[in-house]
């Protein structure tokens, strides 16, 4: 998937087709994770979510990782506008977050907003995986993503547009998923559990903030699941 060539056209195609749906399900938990203080955003693109961040938390430290060169430079040139104190909370990655290697672990928030449906079924849970073992314990994570509506009539349309959007970035950035990932699933695995969801457009989006209260593994010896409980200091 390249992105370069979408970066500066991105938000206003964006704003065409949805208005400003996407970027209310971006902004759902802005409240709910002001006291966040070292955060990861895994492919924040255009870098919205960032400066929201930002002016809504004043001490946060931020890694932000795309894989593409030109969003990063929409995403900067955004947070440099804001004025020098806000770009030096920010430290911007280049690259694939299945290579990325953090300098120090222990984020407290995760954000992967319209990213995780960049992946395939089969690529999902290491993905998910990855990115989690850079949490800290109790740490948040928010998800926004597309999915398909639980009615039947529901499903018909929203599947319809779920394909077309593929479609588009198919032809746009080269992406060849073509199906949502259950990425619940994935988060559900690494412990994480929902604290809160939101969805819009009669369930098309979604956004939802989870917690990381424990750890789901394999018992070597038996096979079977079993839950090993991580140190937890969340406030609820
Ligand atoms: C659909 S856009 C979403 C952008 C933004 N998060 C939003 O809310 O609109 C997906 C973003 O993820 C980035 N991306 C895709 N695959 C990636 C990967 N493996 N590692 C890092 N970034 C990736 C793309 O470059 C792009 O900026």
């Amino acid at each position: 998937m390249n992105c370069d060539r979408l970066a500066p056209y991105y938000e206003t195609l964006e704003r065409l087709a949805f208005g400003s749906c996407l970027e209310q399900m971006r902004f759902a938990f802005l409240g709910e994770v002001a006291g966040a203080e070292r955060v990861i955003l895994c492919g924040d693109g255009d870098g919205r979510f960032l400066a929201a961040l930002l002016r809504a938390n004043t001490r946060v430290q931020v890694d932000f990782v795309d894989l593409s060169g030109r969003m990063i430079e929409v995403a900067e040139r955004r947070v440099v506008n804001m004025g020098p104190s806000l770009r030096e909370r920010v430290r911007f990655f280049a690259g694939d977050v299945r290579e990325f290697q953090p300098q120090a672990k222990g984020y407290d928030l995760i954000a992967t907003h319209f990213f995780l449906d960049c992946f395939s079924q089969a690529e999902i849970a290491e993905v998910v995986a990855r990115i989690g073992s850079w949490a800290a314990p109790g740490a948040q994570w928010i998800v926004s993503e597309f999915r398909e509506a639980e009615t039947l009539l529901g499903r018909v349309w929203t599947r319809a547009i779920i394909r077309g959007l593929y479609a588009a970035f198919r032809v746009s950035t080269g992406l060849r998923v073509t199906r949502l990932p259950n990425y619940a699933a994935a988060l559900a695995q690494q412990g994480y559990s929902v604290r809160i969801e939101k969805t819009k457009l009669a369930g098309l989006l979604q956004s939802s903030l989870w917690e990381l209260r424990a750890k789901r593994g394999v018992s070597r010896r038996d096979g079977l699941a079993e839950e090993t409980r991580e140190p937890v200091a969340i406030g609820t």
